[in-house]
């Protein structure tokens, strides 16, 4: 069944509603989402299994971000995050974007790439040449350590080898590019490199020290482009101010770097409710900001023809469906069956989209009425319950700390003492 990712009047629901309206929404059985809502009984011992020294687990809210259409496709998009208005400004954008056809992507192959550094060689360029002389046997080599990836079509592409220069010290680098199909992958060529390590020392004639993966993943860029309808955005003065924003954050790294930060509010909102390596994905993404040598903006912003703002998003995306806690985690499993992905490229498609959506909602809020006003409502919430308020005092609280200005514990914890004075 396609799915629907319209869901008008869902963030008026119960969690319980809205668990059940995506369920119907994208097509799945009643239960498929149910470890969204409540953790496996033998949550502990998943855990158990997925780090050492365990003690209990951390409960991050999961919300879905609706309104997602992809090429074509729509998608209820999970996204765990404990910042308020992210999955309601991720929404909200998606919808603009939907009135000029949604999102459009591209990804690249997944493609990881790991690193063997050679160290003590004697003559480096000769032996980065004897290295690419030798580069059949060493792909067949690290083949030969993963036989069910090759079955899936995937496994080791080529070679490159770098000479670095550090201080004092000339390094060997060989990186060892690799198919790695739906995985992440960085079990994959971890194991490749570490296999390949010792013939790479005896062609190079020096020393191996590191075999690891780059977090770079420049290979694997996932990229999204979208037509954000100017009214629907506010007007014309919001468009000029988002596009001011945008140059901000281009010309500044202070700015580039709350910018990124936007994004990635999307990116990792998605990564993490997917069961995915947040810090892989953030430290590629962070490190192609600064691929030209400076840090600067991750997206980019201009004006169409007709008014509209058309926005585009390149990152490099090392997520996957295969292995991991994608596969492990009970939650992770029900968020991916939720999208509905079949491939780690198709994944990738989805994070950049919303992470282009997320960037445009802060800069939309930033350039219009200011970010606060947006996230005071739910900030009020979380404060007015920190505060003690309980059931209906919260949106008691809520309604007076807001209408008194400053949103604060000790203006919380005031006004329910004199709600509960009041009533007693
Ligand atoms: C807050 O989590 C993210 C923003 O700071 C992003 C931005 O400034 O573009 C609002």
């Amino acid at each position: 069944m396609a799915v629907n990712s319209r869901l008008p009047g869902f963030y008026k629901l119960s969690p319980a509603e809205r668990l059940s309206a995506a369920t119907e929404a994208s097509g799945l059985a009643v239960g498929d989402l149910s470890s969204l809502a409540a953790p496996a009984p033998d949550i502990l011992a998943i855990a158990d299994r997925m780090i050492e020294n365990v003690v209990g687990t951390l409960s991050i809210p999961v919300g879905i971000a609706a309104n997602f259409t992809i090429d074509g496709k729509d998608y209820l998009v999970p996204m765990a995050t404990e910042e308020p208005s992210v999955v309601a400004a991720a929404s909200n954008m998606a919808s603009v974007a939907r009135l000029h056809g949604g999102f459009r992507t591209s990804a690249d192959l997944p493609i990881m790439v790991s690193q063997v550094q050679v160290v003590g060689v004697a003559d480096p360029r000769a032996a980065r040449l004897r290295l690419y002389e030798a580069e059949a046997e060493l792909l067949a080599l690290a083949n030969e350590q993963d036989p069910l990836l090759v079955k899936l079509g995937g496994g080791a592409r080529g070679i490159e080898v770098r000479i670095v220069e550090a201080s004092g010290a000339t390094f060997v680098v060989l990186h060892l590019l690799v198919d790695v199909r739906d995985a992440m992958g960085a079990n994959a060529v971890n194991t490749m490199a570490e296999a390949l390590a010792p013939r790479v020392a005896e062609i190079a004639g020096g020393r191996v020290r590191l075999r690891i993966l780059t977090n770079k993943a420049d290979r694997r860029l996932a990229r999204v482009r979208a037509v954000f309808d100017r009214d629907a955005l506010g007007g014309a003065d919001v468009v000029g101010g988002i596009v001011d924003a945008y140059r901000f954050a281009a010309a500044d790294s202070y700015r580039a770097a709350t910018h990124n930060k936007g994004i990635m509010n999307g990116i990792t909102a998605v990564v993490l409710a997917t069961g995915n390596d947040t810090r892989a994905v953030e430290a590629g993404a962070h490190c192609h900001a600064a691929a030209s040598g400076r840090y600067t903006s991750l997206s980019h912003f201009e004006i169409g023809d007709d008014g509209h703002l058309v926005g585009t998003l390149e990152v490099p995306m090392a997520v996957g469906l295969v292995g991991g806690a994608t596969k492990t985690h009970p939650a992770a499993r029900a968020a991916v069956k939720l999208l509905g992905v079949t491939s780690a490229q198709e994944l990738a498609k989805v994070v950049v989209a919303v992470g282009l959506a997320q960037n445009v909602g802060a800069l939309r809020a930033l350039a219009a009425e200011g970010i606060q006003k947006g996230h005071m409502s739910l900030h009020a919430r979380n404060v007015a319950a920190a505060a003690g308020a309980i059931g209906e005092e919260i949106e008691a609280v809520v309604a007076r700390l807001k209408t008194g200005g400053h949103v604060r514990f000790d203006r919380a914890e005031a006004i329910l003492a004199e709600l509960r004075a009041g009533r007693s």
